[in-house]
């Protein structure tokens, strides 16, 4: 009987590993010298002038990311200028960087249009290696109301849209973003097979003081799983581990790494790193209102859970006598048509270094602290921020260093 098993499981591997390398066949023309892993290392470069600044790509991807060779660099590649405003592209990936702009710019609108690379790209991973537009803002106060709307993108504003998926939603984000990322989902059955990424930059001229915006976003087309992969979660981990690495080569495995988990807005694959809230703006804030998303961590099967490590939490709070977890951050039961301020960030099954449980922090709860977060299921925390700013109740947001556990009966 084991015997069996164990030759069905050779016959499905030995397919899935034919599979595999038909694939790569399929895709060698698309991975040929001049792709961007090869020549041009996407590093950042000097045109010939010596001072305008571009990205190393080989002269086809160049060309075809509507860029304009500047100069040389890398082996054999162009330093390509980037910063046309109006781009489509359909690179494996791409790079965008804002046009030249200056206190002087009137306004603009920057649009890019990603189109599916090929049928088994399943995600697009927008990384924000460079990002300061204008800070998100609220109204004047008013004499004796001490609440106001929360802060929102009303200058400056990014946002992707053509989703394809109606339960994805993307909120306007603007501020200060660097090294932030976010994750949606495509499909290669949907009609216009691209999504929109833009970037509305407000008057310098009616608006000298706001500052200047800055972008360079890469955006990466994932592949999901393909045959192999689906089996080696688990059980067949370690057989497909001991395998030649000709089939784990494409790079629909190279993306398999990057894959993030359904419904993750933000997705942390590695085991140790950091995060922190849109517009955290180097602890100053503030976060942006209306925002409901998902962090998520990668969950190997050996994780258990993971411990986050507060640099800094400054979220809003209702009620200055409380522990600030739970109940504290949200009213129950619902008040209908009192605005209440409740913005948390939901950890499941938490538990403090001090010995505190709960699952929502708010107002400074998880400030200076350790947190254990040990759910049953996938690891992430949800940032949720309401309509509502209150006078002296600061909303400068988080950041935490993380690090995935796997042993959950030592909490720090
Ligand atoms: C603000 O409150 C003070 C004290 O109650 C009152 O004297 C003043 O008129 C109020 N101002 C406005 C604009 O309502
Ligand atoms: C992709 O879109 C097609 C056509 O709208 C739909 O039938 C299919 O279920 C979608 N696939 C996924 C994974 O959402």
């Amino acid at each position: 009987m084991a015997l069996n098993s164990l030759g069905r499981l050779l016959v499905l591997l030995a397919a899935a590993y034919s599979g595999a390398e038909a694939n790569n066949l399929f895709r060698s023309p698309r991975q040929a010298p001049g792709s961007i892993f090869t020549v041009g290392n996407g590093e950042q470069c000097l045109g010939s002038d010596r001072s305008t600044g571009g990205v190393c790509l080989s002269r086809n991807q160049c060309n075809t990311q509507g860029g304009k060779a500047i100069g040389f660099c890398g082996v054999f590649a162009t330093c390509c200028s980037l910063n046309a405003c109006d781009v489509r592209t359909n690179t494996k990936v791409a790079i965008f960087i804002n046009p030249p702009l200056n206190r002087e710019s009137s306004g603009l609108e920057c649009s890019y249009n990603v189109e599916i690379n090929n049928n088994n790209v399943c995600q697009m991973r927008i990384d924000f290696e460079t990002f300061n537009l204008a800070p998100p803002t609220t109204v004047e106060p008013v004499e004796n109301v001490t609440q106001r709307p929360g802060f929102t993108c009303r200058n400056d504003i990014f946002q992707v849209t053509n989703l394809q998926a109606n339960s994805d939603f993307l909120p306007p984000l603007c501020g200060d973003n660097n090294g932030q990322h976010l994750y949606v989902r495509v499909n290669a059955s949907t009609n216009s097979r691209s999504i929109r990424i833009n970037f509305k930059i407000a008057d310098r001229n009616t608006q000298p003081n706001l500052p200047q915006a800055t972008w360079k976003i890469k955006v990466t087309q994932l592949e999901c799983f393909n045959t192999l992969g689906k089996y080696r979660d688990g059980l067949f981990e370690a057989i497909t581990s001991s395998l030649p690495s000709t089939p784990l080569s494409s790079s629909a495995d190279r993306d398999e790494y990057l894959i993030a988990p359904p419904g993750c807005l933000q997705y942390y694959p590695d085991r140790s790193g950091s995060f922190e809230s849109f517009n955290y703006n180097r602890g100053a804030g503030p976060y942006i209102a209306n925002l409901a998303y998902s962090t998520c961590f990668k969950r190997t099967p050996d994780v258990c859970g993971v411990k986050l490590t507060s640099a800094s939490f400054e979220m809003a709070y209702r009620d200055e006598q409380n522990l600030y977890l739970d109940t504290d951050c949200q009213v129950n039961p619902v008040t209908q048509g009192a605005p209440q301020s409740e913005d948390y960030l939901f950890i499941p099954e938490a538990e403090t270094a001090d010995g505190l449980r709960g699952t929502k922090f708010c107002g400074s709860s998880a400030s200076n602290q350790i947190i254990a977060s040990t759910p049953p299921g996938p690891l992430s925390v949800h940032f949720r921020s309401d309509n509502l700013v209150t006078d002296d109740i600061p909303e400068s947001g988080y950041r935490f260093n993380y690090n995935v556990l796997n042993n959950c009966y030592l909490k720090t």
